[in-house]
């Protein structure tokens, strides 16, 4: 860790850094089970403009209850306590970040983010964790520091992602080059906003291979937000994602730690790219066209199975070097 380099991206994140104390309220309001939908409105009218969004979506036609909403309350009953605390960090979040110079593809960005956040949610339901809602908001907010770090390090920045490309990559060059990573500088943001450490840890572990197969529950959440990064169908700079043969034994290792049934994972995968842009569009962010989402999709499909086959190739040879060893040895002894 370097901490003067991270106090120095909390002065970058400017606004960001200091934004979420109505954010933090609504989460402690959500965490303590004796709290009603009218403390949790009366935390949120505090933020006017945010109201005024809450209000918008509670009246949209995805809701279809053909009457007017007029009240935070009604809007919580309607759109849930979950939904409404992501709708205001994400919106908060989206919004503030809006003029950020950066050269990440702010589409690309937010779609493998919210694909995270819904991914992380799924395996988080199919475990039957409580705090789903937590996992949600782990996922959107996974890879914050990368939107910092490009504000603050534009020219190195837009170096690493052109050589690298594929987020772990990037990684090793962002220890490299400032001591730290977008994954540990996503976490200190959090930890700014007093965000509980369910959603902060997670954060901070998403790229720690060390934790691939370690089974104790203190790090499930963060497996699970793992897991859910990596089965997002979109790749923050869509040329250099190619998915690797170490990346699908990385999954795999996830998956078998957490105990999730394989049809399980492809059921979710199947139903992550309809239920990001419904979502999507309820949550008002731009994240581009079904037809952007599927043909991403069949992208990653294309790349799976290339590289499923590298596995089964090296695989063989793998097993014919041993039989020859094996032969070897006979006809020595
Ligand atoms: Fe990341
Ligand atoms: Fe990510």
């Amino acid at each position: 860790m370097n901490a003067a380099f991270l106090e120095r991206a909390m002065h970058e994140a400017g606004e960001l850094a200091s934004l979420p104390q109505t954010l933090a309220e609504v989460l402690r309001v959500l965490r303590d089970e004796r709290s009603s939908a009218d403390q949790l409105a009366l935390v949120l009218i505090k933020d006017p403009p945010l109201t005024a969004k809450v209000l918008r979506m509670a009246n949209s036609p995805i809701y279809g209850i053909g009457q007017r909403i007029g009240s935070m309350i009604q809007a919580i009953r309607v759109l849930g306590d979950r939904q409404v605390t992501a709708l205001a960090l994400s919106a908060t979040v989206y919004d503030l970040t809006q003029d950020w110079s950066s050269s990440l593809d702010r589409m690309r960005f937010w779609r493998h983010s919210l694909e995270t956040a819904i991914a992380s949610r799924m395996i988080g339901e199919s475990l039957g964790r409580k705090s789903t809602e937590e996992l949600f908001l782990a996922g959107l907010l996974h890879d914050l520091g990368l939107l910092v770090l490009g504000k603050m390090e534009p020219q190195e920045f837009a170096r690493i992602w052109n050589e690298a490309g594929r987020e772990s990559e990037v990684v090793e060059m962002e220890v490299q080059l400032w001591g730290t990573t977008h994954a540990e500088i996503g976490g200190y943001l959090l930890r700014k906003w007093h965000l509980p450490e369910t959603i902060c840890q997670p954060v901070d572990q998403h790229h720690d291979g060390a934790i691939l197969d370690k089974a104790e529950p203190d790090l499930v959440a963060s497996q699970i937000l793992m897991l859910g990064h990596m089965i997002s169908k979109f790749r923050i700079v869509p040329e250099k994602g190619i998915l690797n043969a170490d990346a699908l034994l990385a999954m795999e290792s996830l998956r078998l730690t957490l105990g999730i049934p394989a049809e399980q994972l492809v059921d979710i995968e199947k139903e992550l790219t309809s239920t990001t842009m419904a979502e999507a569009d309820y949550l008002e962010m731009n994240i581009g066209t079904i037809d952007d989402l599927l043909l991403e999709a069949n992208r990653l499909l294309f790349e799976q199975s290339i590289a499923v086959e590298r596995l089964a190739n090296e695989n063989r040879r793998l097993r014919r070097r041993l039989q020859k060893q094996h032969a070897d040895t006979e006809s020595v002894t």
